[in-house]
């Protein structure tokens, strides 16, 4: 596995792996490798001649009071488990070399980054767009993975891939799930034995809506009435958001159809959390 650190480098190596008539996966991450991202890597592999993995932290997609310093990091383990999964390339540029001392542009997706996460962390959806951008710009890939925990993100990556006409292939992966049914995340890392307790109520009340549709229920007002008081019955818990909304246009909704995604975020003591899933 090559390891590079340099924009023009890259961009110089995919270019070589064009040449020679190659595909390229792309996938894009902040690190701290789990069983999801090696799973993003293992569907990569699958879908593509060359894997690139990109491993940057993206300063901008992070707001003033948020987690980027503390954000979990171990560049010598990731290394490790992307060379074990056949990884070709790994990306891993620093904020300098991605964004100069005159760095001024951002990208942004209008109405699908306003509710959800885009109401509760103002920017972020910008910081994404931007630095997805950019990595598309300087790996040219044919494909690119990103992992349905992040739906909104999925949603707004490929309103971007559309409307900037990128020809890239954006590919979602199901949620890869710890065997509680807790989705896996780098920010699971911040949370105690009793934290890790609490954030079963996203994957319970994901399950508890299942059932509830299952036996009939299309109401959307019964069925967040209920949800929440589950979230709340757990200690430690403040709801960021519950919704059920549309798959395409993240538009609230009244009654479940098949659509119908229940998207969540919470925080379990200082650490932020979401989930989704279909409803039936
Ligand atoms: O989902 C993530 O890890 C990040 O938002 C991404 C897509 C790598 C952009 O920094």
């Amino acid at each position: 596995m090559e390891i590079i650190h340099s924009i023009a480098e890259m961009t110089a190596t995919s270019r070589q792996m064009r040449q020679a008539g190659s595909t390229i996966a792309l996938v894009p991450t902040m690190g701290f490798f789990h069983e999801g991202h090696l799973q993003l890597m293992r569907f990569g592999r699958q879908r593509a001649d060359r894997l690139v993995v990109s491993l940057f932290v993206n300063p901008i997609q992070f707001g003033p009071n948020e987690d980027l310093q503390r954000y979990p990091r171990d560049f010598g383990r990731d290394a490790t488990l992307a060379e074990q999964e056949r990884v070709d390339v790994l990306f891993a540029p620093d904020s300098r070399e991605m964004y100069g001392p005159e760095f001024q542009t951002r990208i942004t997706v209008e109405h699908l980054t306003a509710p959800l996460c885009g109401g509760q962390r103002p920017g972020h959806f910008d910081g994404v767009t931007t630095v997805v951008a950019k990595l598309f710009n300087i790996v040219h890939p044919h494909s690119a993975i990103f992992g349905e925990k992040d739906f909104q993100q999925l949603v707004v990556i490929r309103r971007m891939v559309d409307d900037l006409n990128f020809d890239i292939t954006i590919l979602g992966h199901v949620i890869v799930r710890e065997h509680d049914g807790l989705a896996m995340s780098s920010r699971n890392s911040y949370l105690s034995p009793d934290e890790r307790q609490s954030a079963l109520c996203l994957y319970e009340s994901l399950q508890l809506a299942r059932h509830m549709v299952s036996a009939g229920e299309v109401d959307v007002d019964r069925l967040l009435k209920e949800i929440l008081a589950r979230m709340q019955s757990y200690p430690g818990v403040t709801v960021d958001y519950v919704a059920v909304v549309d798959q395409a246009t993240l538009q609230e909704k009244k009654k479940v159809d098949r659509s119908a995604i229940l998207a969540m975020a919470v925080r379990v003591g200082a650490t932020r959390l979401i989930d989704n899933g279909r409803l039936c």
